[in-house]
């Protein structure tokens, strides 16, 4: 038995003792969970925290630290604002630290907690965006890691310099250390602490077509035909704040959307699905039956005066539902029927930080107040800004479900925060039709991953401004491999559909958003880890192999999941993890094109194909192919993971996750059932065998029951 275990007390009281630092001693400290360990500034006590909004376990220490702890937190004041530092080795690289527009490796950077709807990563040279994760992922430089939350909703700073530092407007705070050994030990438990995203539905990790605004609705009848006609990929047409009747949430326009639910029929009977937006303001307007109710559910966040706050969203002048209340998200979560009843499929929850156009700093007054409940106690805006986004997701979510029990939901949200994956997918937000925006957005994404979001993407081809089509090209060709998938632009810019950059472009949509369906099997596979594990689906090369200083910085190329190295165009001599790695085609025509990414895929893996398809809706289930890539030992690996692609049966054992193991024996691929966990039934289908050679060409080897 450790000497901590015997004398719990004696040793807290020696620990808390001797760390004193800066002007402030650690108080309380222990152990969370094994690995995880919990220390509060002298003076805040563990039982009167009130439960974190990140965390999907009680915030509270179950036992002492083993005597071997480290790293430790300083605790202080710094000119009058709580300060919270880790002390860190020479040579740690700093990642993580959530939704940032800059390098992957965030060494040397500060950002400022402070969800911000700014367009175009511009507000304080891109060091606030619209999301907070308070939170840092440190690998040293034999590839060991810890990762620390700093448990704050307050308007914070966090600074990755010699210390890892957290300067909060609130009071002091609870810091959370997660011990490795490695970083995706660090990943999963921070999947464990904050909770990880669901299983989505099948159909939202296919193509998603948006534009501001697709209306009337025989627009969005266009656009649907022309996938179809032309024969490109895509699950989802997304309609943007025109669908609306005077951008009233949860109506619709009658002259441009006089039969939506004819409309999601009609799409649905083609394969797409429909999203509509739905930003937090609520027209103030009498009459109005939104307003009406919230006005009688006493809804809205007051001024510190107790007057309902007012602020202008798009057209009008509109009120704010305060979901730090637990009746108000119930409130909210029941507007939704009626959309859903419309055929309504997904829901995008939009300008949630909330963005407030004349309101001090494009939102409320951080003395606005909220009313709390339900564990959150009333504060100010300066607390609860940051929750904003999250909470309305997590009523929204709440509402998808009680509608619809059966289904799983999907939800984009632009504002969000730590934790907010239980929720919600994510999109970076309004970025430009750039070079520097694309070559931007492979970092954000990778750090969304690595800061607990895994179901992230950019809006491909650049929101605001009209890109090239080499550019457009080229961002199709690399974002068909993003966790999120979703072509959008911006009001007054040109069309930016597949095909209205001309028929070289829309070859390359066409190859670039096939390989993506033909990998749908394996990308399944991927997001049921990543909602099993916590671990990111695209994911930097450092993570499989965290111990090589060449990997640590590589921005440009990424993995999805832990076989397929994606490398973009125009991308020259790039590190690459332990391989080898063969290149690997999908579709006919994609190595030849310039404009793709060049795939890789890992020797000794098993990727499970599928036979591309135009939507999911058409994808058989499981995989109709193993693509074995033998190591240099002559051996394979790899996992299929089916299910019924909607629903919640999989919880219940619905579901078949089967492990490959393959051996070369001379020419013959020798491959069996390692394992095989859940009772849903093999398709009927056979599937076929193949190897991948070294030289990236395919040989079929046999197909039987798999
Ligand atoms: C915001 C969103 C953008 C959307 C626009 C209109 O700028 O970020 O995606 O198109 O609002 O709703």
């Amino acid at each position: 038995m450790k000497a901590s275990r015997r004398f719990p007390i004696l040793i807290d009281l020696l620990l808390a003792h001797f760390r004193t630092h800066g002007n402030l001693t650690v108080g309380a400290c222990g152990e969370m969970a094994p690995g995880v360990a919990l220390f509060l500034p002298e003076g805040l006590e563990p039982e009167s925290l009130p439960p974190s909004p990140s965390l999907a376990r009680p915030l509270a220490i179950t036992g002492p630290l083993p005597p071997d702890w480290g790293p430790w937190p300083h605790f202080g004041i710094s000119r009058g604002r709580f300060r919270a530092a880790i002390p860190l080795d020479p040579g740690t690289d700093l990642y993580g630290t959530g939704e940032v527009a800059g390098p992957l490796r965030r060494n040397g950077r500060t950002v400022i907690l402070w969800n911000s709807g700014y367009p175009g990563y511009a507000k304080d040279e891109g060091r606030r965006l619209y999301q907070s994760h308070p939170w840092v992922l440190a690998v040293r430089p034999d590839g060991s890691a810890f990762g620390v939350i700093f448990d704050t909703s307050w308007k914070a700073e966090l600074e990755c310099g010699v210390e890892i530092v957290c300067t909060s407007q609130g009071p002091g705070l609870p810091v959370i250390i997660l011990r490795g050994p490695t970083p995706a030990d660090v990943l999963r438990s921070l999947g464990d602490l904050t909770g990880r995203m669901e299983l989505p539905p099948r159909w939202a990790l296919g193509y998603h077509q948006c534009r501001y605004s697709y209306v009337p609705e025989t627009r969005v009848r266009d656009v649907a035909r022309e996938f179809r006609e032309r024969g490109i990929p895509c699950d989802a047409l997304w309609l943007d704040i025109d669908y609306m009747d005077g951008f009233r949430v949860f109506t619709f326009n009658p002259q441009g959307f006089p039969d939506p639910a004819g409309l999601a029929a009609d799409l649905g009977a083609m394969g797409f699905r429909l999203v509509v937006t739905i930003n937090p303001g609520v027209r103030a307007e009498p009459g109005y039956p939104v307003f009406d109710s919230g006005t009688r559910a006493r809804a809205w966040i007051t001024t510190q005066a107790g007057r309902v706050f007012k602020g202008k969203v798009w057209a009008s002048s509109c009120v704010f539902p305060d979901f730090t209340s637990p009746r108000v998200r119930a409130w909210w979560a029941g507007l939704h029927p009626p959309l859903l009843e419309a055929g309504v499929a997904g829901l995008w929850n939009d300008m949630n930080e909330p963005s407030i156009f004349d309101g001090p700093d494009l939102t409320l007054p951080e003395t606005a107040r909220h009313a709390g409940g339900g564990g959150l106690r009333p504060g100010s805006h300066l607390q609860y800004h940051n929750l904003y986004g999250m909470l309305m997701v997590r009523a929204t979510r709440d509402g998808l479900l009680g509608a619809r029990p059966d289904r799983r939901p999907f939800i984009l949200t632009r504002s969000n925060f730590l934790g907010g994956q239980r929720y919600a997918a994510t999109w970076t937000g309004d970025n430009y039709s750039t070079e520097g925006d694309f070559k931007l957005a492979t970092p954000m994404s990778l750090t969304l991953g690595l800061s607990g979001q895994p179901f992230n993407g950019p809006d491909l081809g650049g929101f605001v401004g009209d890109p090239s089509p080499s550019l457009w090209a080229r961002w199709v060709g690399t974002g068909a491999f993003f966790p999120f998938c979703r072509g959008h632009s911006d009001k007054g810019t040109r069309k930016k559909e597949p095909w209205a950059f001309g028929p070289g472009v829309e070859r390359t949509a066409r190859i670039a958003l096939l390989r993506r369906y033909r990998l749908l099997p394996y990308l399944y596979t991927c997001f049921q880890e990543a909602a099993a594990t916590g671990l990111p689906v695209m994911r930097p090369l450092f993570l499989a192999d965290p111990a090589n200083p060449a990997l640590r910085s590589e921005e440009r190329c990424f993995l999805v999941g832990g076989d397929l190295l994606v490398v973009p165009p125009g991308t020259r001599s790039a590190p690459r993890p332990r391989g080898p790695w063969h290149p690997l085609s999908l579709v006919e025509g994609d190595l030849e094109d310039r404009h793709q990414a060049r795939l890789f895929a890992r020797g000794g893996s098993i990727l499970p194909l599928g036979p591309g398809a135009m939507c999911t809706a058409e994808a058989p289930e499981g995989a109709t192919a193993l693509l074995v890539v033998p190591g240099e030992d002559g051996r394979a690996q790899g996992r299929l993971y089916h299910d019924a692609g909607d629903g919640f049966a999989y919880r219940n054992g619905d579901f078949r996750l089967v492990t490959y193991q393959a051996e070369l024996r001379g020419d013959i691929v020798d491959l069996k059932i390692l394992s095989t966990q859940g009772r849903r039934p093999r398709p009927a289908a056979n599937i076929t065998i193949e190897r991948l050679l070294p030289t990236g060409d395919r040989a079929f080897c046999w197909e039987g029951p798999f």
